[in-house]
């Protein structure tokens, strides 16, 4: 299949994506989240853009792809932009900067930071006005103690290696404000205020408070509250006189992370029953409207984000992020555009909704050998140490890998999306509703808008209902982080909101395992 090259301004964006993809689509690849209100029935007209050269505008819901282009986003198209907005669930939420007023007149800044628990994500933001002045993010180095929340709170057990984590996101998120102020060309003096938003794990390291009773029923958090401390009590390096604001935690394993997203969306005001699903390592989900809110965790572990795959990795270049059936043969948009060397996790929920609609795989997950294959696909199909595997990409030359996906990963991919779908449900069971009942899912978390939503809905992640009902809203975290670093009024907002959003502890739940086994099947 012939595939093009779009390139997103101002931006300076560039993928290379499949022939008749959606223009929405590739702008998601390429980690632009459109303000997709009607999602993508072409109603809403928000999610306008323009085509150059002659600046035609075009909904980008609407448009197949069928050449290389070029294409301008206005900041009207983009849903968090300026004013952080969730047009869809309420209007505008207007982020008025008021906390730089208490420091001395000139330029004052500050760094909105999301630490999750494989990525940590910086902004630096222009106190006075909200806008963003540059953007930085880096693996959490205290991955290589674990890939998850657990494996951290197991080695934090005591006081020095609690430490020793600590230092080493002090040390991380210094690295990235270093950074930030080159990008800018500022001294990192000007930086007042740090606001930082994680999940409950996460904060407690970050603010050395202790992680013991998170790993042990029943996953107390040592502290749910906002703090304001001194950059200097734990030597971040900004303006010593500035303010480090860290936000309130929901319960143990949901933390000021899912917070930031619930203040972002603005869920505490929808009229409508809103699901919100963060995809990560761990997996949050809050589902409510204005007149109840709930929230869980589920540990999905890290295979979204390409761990645990044979041959995943996160959404670097090389990694294949989409694959779709054609013409008898399978296809794969490859981030980068060059020869894939891995597969990240929306490559993955593509790959196994194509096998699944193939009959490559049954709903058990489990290979099978269906009569009616194309060749090119049948010689795709190979036994690997006597186990049955398909090969996404066969190595052209020495000097690339050939790459697989076997049954081991397809039995990852099935225990993550079954322990996000389980948590649904049992939200779903506590409030009552039904899978039609819900009228809006925002899929939120740095990899969701990466996503396909057929595919989704086809290996079962979410729950049945019409694609258009799902929506993008990216990073939403970062973009509550970036209110909470802003605003007073959304400071309080927060206050209220995490003590609003009742905790279920889903694994306590009496039908928990039965309902986890029934999500496993496709
Ligand atoms: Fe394109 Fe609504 S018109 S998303």
């Amino acid at each position: 299949m012939k595939h093009f090259n779009i390139t997103f301004k101002p931006d300076d964006r560039r993928i290379s994506i499949h022939a008749g993809a959606m223009l929405l689509e590739a702008a998601g690849q390429a980690g632009i989240i459109l303000n997709a209100v009607c999602g993508g029935k072409g109603t809403c007209k928000k999610c306008m853009v323009n085509l150059a050269p002659d600046g035609r505008a075009v909904l980008a819901c609407l448009y197949r792809i069928d050449s290389d282009l070029t294409v301008t986003i206005p900041p009207s198209s983009r849903l968090f932009e300026h004013k952080i907005l969730t047009e869809g669930i309420t209007p505008q939420t207007e982020i008025r900067p008021d906390i730089y007023e208490k420091y001395p007149a000139g330029k004052i800044l500050g760094v909105a930071v999301d630490i999750g628990t494989t990525t940590v994500v910086a902004k630096l933001i222009d106190m006075t006005d909200g806008k963003i002045l540059a953007i930085e993010a880096e693996l959490n180095p205290q991955t290589r103690f674990g890939d998850d929340s657990i494996s951290r709170i197991n080695y934090a057990q005591t006081d020095a290696k609690l430490t020793e984590l600590h230092k080493i996101i002090i040390d991380c998120i210094n690295g990235l404000t270093a950074k930030l102020c080159s990008r800018a060309s500022i001294d990192a003096e000007q930086i007042y205020e740090m606001c930082v938003v994680g999940n409950t794990t996460m904060n407690h390291i970050f603010l050395k408070l202790p992680v013991v009773q998170l790993g042990q029923a029943p996953y107390k958090a040592f502290s749910l509250d906002a703090k304001d401390l001194s950059p200097e009590k734990i030597a971040l390096q900004m303006n010593h006189t500035g303010n480090v604001h860290t936000v309130e935690n929901i319960a143990g394993f949901v933390g000021s992370d899912t917070t930031a997203v619930a203040l972002a969306v603005d869920i505490s005001s929808a009229n409508e029953m809103t699901l919100v699903v963060d995809i990560g390592t761990n997996g949050e989900i809050v589902l409510g409207n204005k007149d109840k809110l709930c929230a869980a965790s589920c540990a999905a572990g890290p295979a979204f984000e390409g761990a645990r795959i044979s041959s995943g990795s996160r959404a670097v270049d090389g990694a294949i992020e989409a694959v779709v059936i054609n013409d008898g043969d399978i296809d794969l948009d490859v981030i980068g555009n060059c020869p894939p060397r891995s597969i990240c996790g929306s490559g993955l929920i593509d790959a196994v909704a194509v096998l699944l609609d193939l009959g490559v795989i049954d709903p058990t997950g489990r290979f099978t050998k269906p009569n009616e294959l194309s060749p090119a696909i049948a010689a795709r199909l190979i036994q690997q140490d006597n186990q049955p595997a398909f090969c996404l990409y066969r190595a052209a030359n020495v000097s690339e890998r050939s790459l697989f996906l076997t049954q081991k990963d397809i039995r990852e991919l099935q225990l993550a999306k079954a322990a996000i779908r389980a948590g649904i449900k049992l939200l779903q069971k506590k409030a009552g509703i039904k899978d039609d009942d819900i009228k809006q899912v925002l899929l939120a978390g740095a990899f969701g808008n990466y996503i396909r939503r057929e595919s989704a809905l086809r290996i079962g992640l979410l729950p049945r209902i019409p694609i258009e009902r799902i929506k993008f809203i990216g990073n939403a975290a970062a973009s509550g982080a970036e209110m909470l670093l802003v605003s007073s009024q959304c400071r309080a907002q927060a206050k209220k909101l995490a003590r609003k959003i009742e905790y279920l502890e889903i694994a306590h739940q009496p039908d928990f395992q039965t309902v986890f086994a029934e999500s496993m099947s496709f």
